[in-house]
């Protein structure tokens, strides 16, 4: 890869979108709360009231097949090890667990932004060693008390867990148009430096191509299909039950198709030729759609440097909704191995990239849907 873009121009600019502050849809709406009721309530010993919150938008979070990878165990009130927790772990296609401290990543990102809102400070460390450990993180609240801000502090607050609370995934309907430069600066400002490839360049032909490639490698594999179909929620009972996975919604499965998925197929029916065919079509289908890719990259491949990229792709896709702009990491590359050696030969040695996102913008921006674990599910005392 060499067409790396500097933004450098339109700094101001993208300051200047970004501080205006662009109008959200909806300031107090939670979509998933009204779509999966609110979060259980039910005590959870050890934790108070503003640390459930916390910890409630951290589980906002994304991850690979919603598998949500994660646990809380709570040292004390203000001392938590975030963990990962290996029933959830997606072993076929997701070996080393790269995947699962992008998304503890993503989880920590929001963790700390929703400390912020709620008056705490996030001291955080990484504690894992390998990429296999169960502690990974350990996190420290400082209270910084909510006394003296201001109204534009509050209201920067206000907006970031709305951000938290509106974040998703957008997969179809994205526009052809690239992304503006002010855009993609107020992305480099979240996240550092990226990598943007404009519908245009010759790139992104070959992300298209091995998108779909790769995903039809994937979909031919048993193993990986099986490992899916554990995954997948298609009535509303297993979501009620299960609150994680691919639901049909989530998939973005809509009209007679979504019907038929939803009410007629078992997740068994997900090693069969059918579910795998519909799959590589609307894959190559969305490949097509959308201004361009951005890829983000680590410095290296410890648990930290991963931890930090998960941040760094969260970092974005808060902002990415008021900026219009919907985001869908398509994985698959990265996770074969075809994928990942066409993807090296076109970049320079020491670049890793982790995530491949295809993105555009959206006409109207639909609300998220996918379900999570209420927060008492997911955190246990020492
Ligand atoms: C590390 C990671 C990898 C992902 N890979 C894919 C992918 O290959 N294809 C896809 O459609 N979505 C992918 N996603 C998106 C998740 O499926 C999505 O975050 C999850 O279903 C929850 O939905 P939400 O983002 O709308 O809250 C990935 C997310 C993460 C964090």
């Amino acid at each position: 890869m060499n067409r790396r873009m500097f933004i450098q121009k339109g700094l101001a600019a993208g300051a200047a979108a970004v501080g205006s502050g662009i109008i959200l849809q909806s300031c107090s709406r939670n979509p998933r709360q009204m779509t999966m009721g609110s979060d259980d309530s039910t005590p959870v010993k050890g934790l108070n009231h503003e640390g459930r919150q916390i910890l409630y938008y951290a589980s906002l979070a994304p991850s690979g097949h919603n598998s949500q990878p994660w646990g809380v165990r709570l040292e004390s009130e203000a001392q938590w090890v975030i963990e990962s927790d290996s029933d959830r772990w997606l072993p076929v296609v997701d070996p080393d667990n790269r995947e699962v401290l992008l998304s503890l990543g993503a989880f920590l990102e929001n963790l700390v932004t929703a400390a912020e809102v709620y008056g705490y400070r996030a001291h955080v460390s990484v504690i894992a060693r390998t990429r296999f450990d169960r502690d990974v993180v350990r996190v420290c609240l400082e209270s910084m008390g909510t006394g003296r801000q201001t109204f534009t502090q509050r209201r920067d607050l206000r907006q970031k867990k709305v951000r938290m609370g509106m974040r998703r995934t957008v997969k179809s309907h994205l526009l052809s148009r690239e992304l503006k430069s002010p855009d993609l600066v107020c992305f480099e400002k979240q996240a550092g430096s990226l990598y943007y490839f404009p519908r245009s360049s010759p790139h992104t032909r070959i992300f298209q191509e091995q998108a779909v490639e790769n995903f039809r490698i994937q979909s031919e594999n048993d193993r990986a299909q099986e490992e899916m179909s554990l995954w997948l929620r298609l009535r509303e009972s297993a979501i009620e039950k299960y609150r994680d996975g691919l639901t049909v919604a989530g998939m973005e499965i809509s009209g007679l198709s979504g019907w038929y998925v939803k009410h007629v197929m078992s997740p068994m029916d997900a090693k069969g030729e059918t579910f795998r065919q519909k799959g590589i079509e609307k894959t190559a289908a969305q490949a097509k759609e959308g201004g361009g890719w951005l890829v983000i990259t680590s410095e290296g491949e410890s648990v930290a440097d991963l931890i930090e990229a998960g941040r760094r792709f969260q970092r974005v896709a808060l902002v990415a909704r008021e900026l219009g702009i919907g985001i869908h990491p398509m994985t698959q590359t990265l996770e074969e191995m075809n994928g990942r050696e066409k993807v090296r030969k076109h970049h320079h040695a020491g670049m890793n990239p982790q995530f491949m996102l295809r993105l555009g913008y959206v006409q109207d921006y639909p609300d998220p849907v996918t379900p999570r674990r209420p927060v008492g599910w997911f955190v246990r005392s020492s």
